[in-house]
């Protein structure tokens, strides 16, 4: 299993490229499903995670031509042949549950392992399973398995408990095929959200306010192979913008839609960070004391929870004390312990954290136990004296494309040991 070995890199200067978003290439990817005509999706980043959505999509029988070079995805799905998504492939990446809109869209049946929670939190389907059955879909369970059939989708008029951002997503993509209109209430306004409602309307499904609370969809018969280009990964621009911060870099972030970044650069710029914004840049420096500030993750536009953990790092070493609270999932301080061990004052009360700064952290031997968790300790190793070796860092490139060459031009010393 390999690791990572980081020794301190004050300073981290340069430019660096953001690749396309993680949480859009899946919803989108699987969206594809929804037409027998081929799509093109370009800006794939070159992700664990894509690999596993690639080996999904072709079990039910999607042709995918993936070049890594041009980051470019094609894939065709004339027909598909399997619908039952088994254990051992639902266990590897939760977002296999967005499988079952456009299955049940395309087919009418689908038959799916329960995800089950992760590190970060039990994550129920509760809300996806209540949508279905508004659009006529008959939901069975047992021995762990998901059964939806149904005779026809038929719109139907659904309220979120939570604005959940798969719920989202997975009921989109069966009500554009639905017969009829589908008003969905309280739905995710996060940028992946208008980004897979801008992939489905360009194969011309007839779908209006994404991005706002509700979305009213009018079903369509069929959808057309499409190109589609996929949006920046703001959860990376919003590490790197730390990377900055936390090493009294100088950074500049290209590939960058600013305002999907607002919550953190008024953050940052609380802390005492320069943040300067351009089109499609963000240019972050550091080279004063970095200020204390509290943050409450919401959803977007609020401080967003994928944000929580790497901001963490960088509160571990502000002058002061800052509250963090934890909205969206119930065991997200799954960093704590592991920072902790580099010698930060953190106090977890339920879903708050309480983080006083410390003038240094050291480095030690350290264990990734999700993705941000396992980037906070990235971060955290920039900064800490001497050596940190963070285990199991196969979370970390589930989500960050070249990670070690990315910090590393940047003059970060990091390097990958077996
Ligand atoms: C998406 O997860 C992202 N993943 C997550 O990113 C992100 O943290 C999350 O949205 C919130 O922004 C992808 O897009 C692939 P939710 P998702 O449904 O869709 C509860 C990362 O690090 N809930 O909005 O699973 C749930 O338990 C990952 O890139 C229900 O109660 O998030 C959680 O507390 C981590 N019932 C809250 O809603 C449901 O049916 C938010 O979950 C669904 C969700």
């Amino acid at each position: 299993m390999s690791r990572l070995e980081i020794q301190k890199s004050i300073g981290l200067k340069g430019k660096v490229r953001i690749s396309g978003s993680k949480n859009s290439v899946l919803p989108i990817l699987v969206g594809s499903l929804l037409t027998d005509e081929g799509c093109e999706v370009q800006e794939i980043p070159m992700l664990k995670d894509v690999v596993i959505m690639k080996e999904l999509l072709e079990y039910v029988g999607a042709d995918i031509n993936w070049d890594q070079k041009d980051a470019v995805i094609k894939i065709k799905t004339d027909t598909i042949h399997c619908k039952d998504m088994t254990y051992d492939l639902v266990k590897k990446m939760r977002a296999s549950i967005l499988m079952l809109g456009p299955l049940l869209a395309r087919e009418g049946y689908a038959k799916i392992f329960l995800p089950g929670g992760c590190a970060i939190g039990t994550r129920p389907i509760d809300l996806h399973l209540k949508g279905f059955s508004a659009l006529g879909v008959e939901i069975r369970q047992e021995y762990g398995y998901i059964e939806a059939r149904s005779k026809g989708l038929v719109g139907g008029k659904i309220y979120l408990d939570f604005p959940s951002v798969g719920a989202t997503e997975n009921l989109m993509m069966a009500a554009v095929l639905a017969d009829g209109e589908t008003i969905i209430e309280n739905t995710a306004v996060e940028p992946e959200i208008v980004d897979l409602a801008n992939f489905l309307s360009q194969m011309g499904a007839q779908i209006h306010g994404a991005g706002t609370d509700t979305i009213r969809i009018i079903g369509v018969k069929q959808l057309k192979g499409v190109k589609y280009k996929i949006i920046p990964d703001r959860i990376e621009v919003g590490t790197f913008m730390i990377a900055a911060a936390i090493t009294n870099g100088d950074i500049m972030i290209e590939n960058v839609i600013s305002k999907h970044l607002n919550p953190l650069i008024a953050k940052l710029e609380e802390n005492n960070v320069i943040v300067q914004v351009m089109d499609n840049k963000i240019r972050v420096k550091a080279d004063a004391g970095v200020h204390s500030a509290d943050i409450k993750t919401l959803p977007f536009p609020g401080f967003p929870t994928d944000m929580q953990a790497p901001y963490m790092s960088l509160m571990s070493v502000s002058d002061g004390t800052s509250v963090l609270i934890e909205t969206i999932f119930e065991n997200r301080f799954m960093q704590v312990s592991e920072l902790v061990k580099m010698g930060a004052d953190i106090k977890v009360e339920g879903r708050s954290a309480v983080v006083k700064g410390v003038k240094t952290l050291t480095g030690s031997n350290v264990c990734a136990t999700d993705l941000r968790a396992g980037i906070a300790l990235l971060l955290a190793g920039l900064r800490a004296e001497g050596k940190t070796i963070i285990d199991d860092i196969y979370h970390i490139d589930r989500g960050y494309e070249k990670v070690v060459e990315k910090f590393a031009k940047l003059g970060a010393r990091i390097r990958r040991i077996d």
